[in-house]
């Protein structure tokens, strides 16, 4: 008989269950890349079991390697924002970077501001800290900086500490799409200033850009130490590689190293990234992995013109996802269960808003009125015939 095991609160707290597999229903609902865009790492792979053979087999060293450190900041520089090598600590993707951050700042019970929606992975890392959600809304702009403002105001009249960090994806935003222009990141910044708050800035997606000029980087508009950069080779080339980074300063760094438990990033997959870094091939691979997204994304806007005209999104100018807005009193939980039915997995709404019941997202019945639809994993042959099965549910359903 198996014991019964009384379960630690945050693995109780969780409450959405895992994404069930796709099996072989058109894939909307994945966040994953494109396999068409993954760059070809055999030569590297070889390279780095056999000139580096010692090193890649061994235990990570605690920061990272040195070589991938340095082929960061130079990345980092090139994009705006001078951080030198100590000021990034190679850690196991961004979502490590979001556990490494709740580590190093929170305590259970304490505030940490996100968008509604919001990053569903980030979800169940805060919540397994026991955070409570500040939930703000989003423009055409970004975050809502005015809105968030007024929240901070209110808690601290009614004696509430502020919030550790505000979290946010400040381009192309996981899952609306929204980039934030710059007038309200230096908004952001100025509010994050006056209060004493940080920021962190999650940017997977930032040079995955199909038109259009890119915003300064908050890290690069940072004048006062505020943001924690975190940053990703997953969309950059590959998620499977499972290396990312976290940038702030030295100190914070090495205490973030200590709270890490992993016996240092995989040296292998680093080695690998820093010889493709070095190689100067991310520029040509990005402009490859651009052409890919944009043509799926094209596919997609042109089947929902076509197969759902009354439906509200925002076209993204990059990223991997359209955020589709049902006002109709359409349930999109039930529309992503109907269509599933059909043959095409799309995500309802709900995942993706973090508060409780007395949210800003509960109040104003947010997350029944949206759908994510990721245009990133599915072959374009597949993206014309998922979009019909969608419509087909939705109309079955009015
Ligand atoms: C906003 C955001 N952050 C982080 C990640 C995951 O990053 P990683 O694979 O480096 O953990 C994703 C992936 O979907 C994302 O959309």
């Amino acid at each position: 008989v198996p014991i019964e095991l009384t379960l630690a609160r945050r693995a109780i707290r969780m409450s959405a269950p895992l994404h069930p597999e796709t099996g072989s229903a058109i894939p909307f609902d994945s966040g994953y890349a494109s396999p068409q865009a993954f760059p070809d790492l055999t030569e590297l792979a070889q390279r780095a079991l056999t000139a580096y053979r010692n090193e890649s087999l061994q235990y990570g060293a605690p920061m990272g390697l040195p070589a991938l450190r340095d082929a960061i900041s130079s990345y980092m520089r090139d994009d705006g924002a001078a951080v030198s090598p100590d000021e990034i600590l190679v850690v196991d993707g961004a979502k490590q970077g979001i556990d490494l951050i709740c580590r190093l700042l929170t305590e259970e019970g304490d505030g940490v501001v996100v968008t509604a929606p919001t990053y569903f992975s980030a979800i169940p890392i805060l919540c397994s800290f026991g955070l409570e959600f500040i939930e703000v809304t989003q423009d055409d702009e970004g975050i809502d900086v005015a809105m968030l403002a007024q929240l901070l105001q209110e808690r601290q009249r009614n004696g509430m500490p502020e919030p550790k960090f505000i979290y946010n994806v400040p381009d192309f935003h996981n899952p609306t799409g929204i980039t934030m222009s710059r007038r309200r990141r230096e908004q952001l910044l100025d509010l994050a200033a006056r209060r004493q708050i940080p920021i962190v800035e999650d940017s997977p997606y930032r040079k995955l850009r199909f038109e259009g000029t890119a915003e300064p980087s908050l890290k690069a508009l940072d004048s006062n130490g505020l943001v924690f950069g975190l940053g990703t080779f997953s969309k950059l080339m590959c998620p499977g590689l499972r290396v990312g980074w976290i940038c702030t300063t030295k100190e914070l760094l090495e205490r973030m190293a200590r709270l890490k438990s992993d016996g240092g990033t995989c040296p292998l997959t680093q080695r690998i990234i820093a010889e493709f870094l070095q190689g100067g091939s991310l520029p040509g691979h990005l402009q490859r992995a651009q052409r890919i997204y944009s043509s799926h994304r094209d596919a997609m806007v042109a089947a929902l013109r076509r197969e759902l005209p009354g439906v509200e999104y925002i076209v993204p100018q990059g990223g991997y996802y359209l955020w589709l807005r049902f006002r109709d009193g359409v349930d999109t939980n039930v529309l992503a269960a109907r269509a599933f039915e059909r043959g095409v997995s799309v995500i309802g709404g709900n995942v993706f808003f973090a508060g409780g019941t007395d949210s800003y997202s509960a109040q104003h019945d947010l997350p029944k009125q949206y759908i994510r639809l990721a245009y990133s994993y599915a072959a374009p042959e597949q993206i014309d015939e998922g979009v019909k099965l969608l419509a087909a549910a939705y109309y079955s359903m009015r």
